[in-house]
């Protein structure tokens, strides 16, 4: 995989391996409490009978086990450009008995070649889980995302929102919390979903969760 391959040393690759070198061993306990509408997600992803999923930047895994437990019939894909984090992911589909079913690369976001990692140039569903919040040039990953959807499929994407419901202070108090671990809340998401969508003929729809904790887009 000569395209995955290059990304690996990127500063992006390092940050990231750099922060989940350690963290991976306790990251799916501990982020349950906190990576909100994640679930939701995987039980609106609906795939067709025997269609493809692909999770962009799929970190443990954790969602792809979950998805593809509640959606036997069809074929899960996943990469992530931590090979840190990769490490895990591989560990645990093999625990679960999936390798059958998830196959995991390592890639950037903003430039994936899924037909050198897959063998497969596009996807019925293609989701991001709190990933955009973590990559700097999050419209790139968007694009790059919404590329990756076959004709007919859908896009789905979570992440932190702006909390807009909840009073200023708890605001302040998790943004800082959230600067710490490199995630800043994209507040242009939806917008940017809905250019996007737009400029192919397709449809967009938003939602604020949790009093806008967790922002929840769908692009089909
Ligand atoms: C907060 S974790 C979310 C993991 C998983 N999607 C979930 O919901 O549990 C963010 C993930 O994005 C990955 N990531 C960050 N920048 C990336 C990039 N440019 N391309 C691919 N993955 C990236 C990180 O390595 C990490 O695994």
């Amino acid at each position: 995989m000569p395209a995955a391959t290059e990304r690996r040393g990127t500063p992006q690759a390092e940050a990231m391996d750099r922060m989940y070198r350690l963290t991976r061993h306790v990251y799916d306990a501990s982020r349950k409490y906190y990576l909100l509408g994640r679930d939701r997600l995987i039980a609106d992803l609906d795939p067709p009978a025997g269609g493809s999923v692909l999770e962009v930047g799929c970190g443990t895994a954790r969602n792809l086990i979950v998805a593809a437990r509640a959606h036997p019939r069809a074929r899960f894909y996943g990469f992530d450009i931590s090979e840190e984090m990769l490490k895990t992911a591989r560990a645990s589909v093999a625990r679960a008995g999936l390798a059958d079913r998830i196959s995991l690369a390592q890639g950037d976001a903003c430039g994936f070649d899924a037909e050198a990692a897959f063998g497969r140039a596009d996807f019925d569903r293609v989701y991001v889980s709190y990933a955009l919040s973590m990559i700097p040039p999050w419209r790139a990953a968007s694009a790059e995302a919404l590329r990756l959807v076959a004709p007919g499929g859908r896009l789905h994407v979570v992440d932190f929102g702006d909390a807009e419901g909840l009073p200023g202070p708890a605001r302040a108090a998790i943004r800082g919390w959230l600067s710490l671990f490199h995630v800043t809340p994209r507040s242009g998401l939806g917008p940017e979903l809905f250019r996007l969508a737009g400029l192919q003929g397709r449809v967009a729809a938003s939602s604020a969760l949790h009093r806008g904790y967790t922002q929840y887009h769908v692009v089909g």
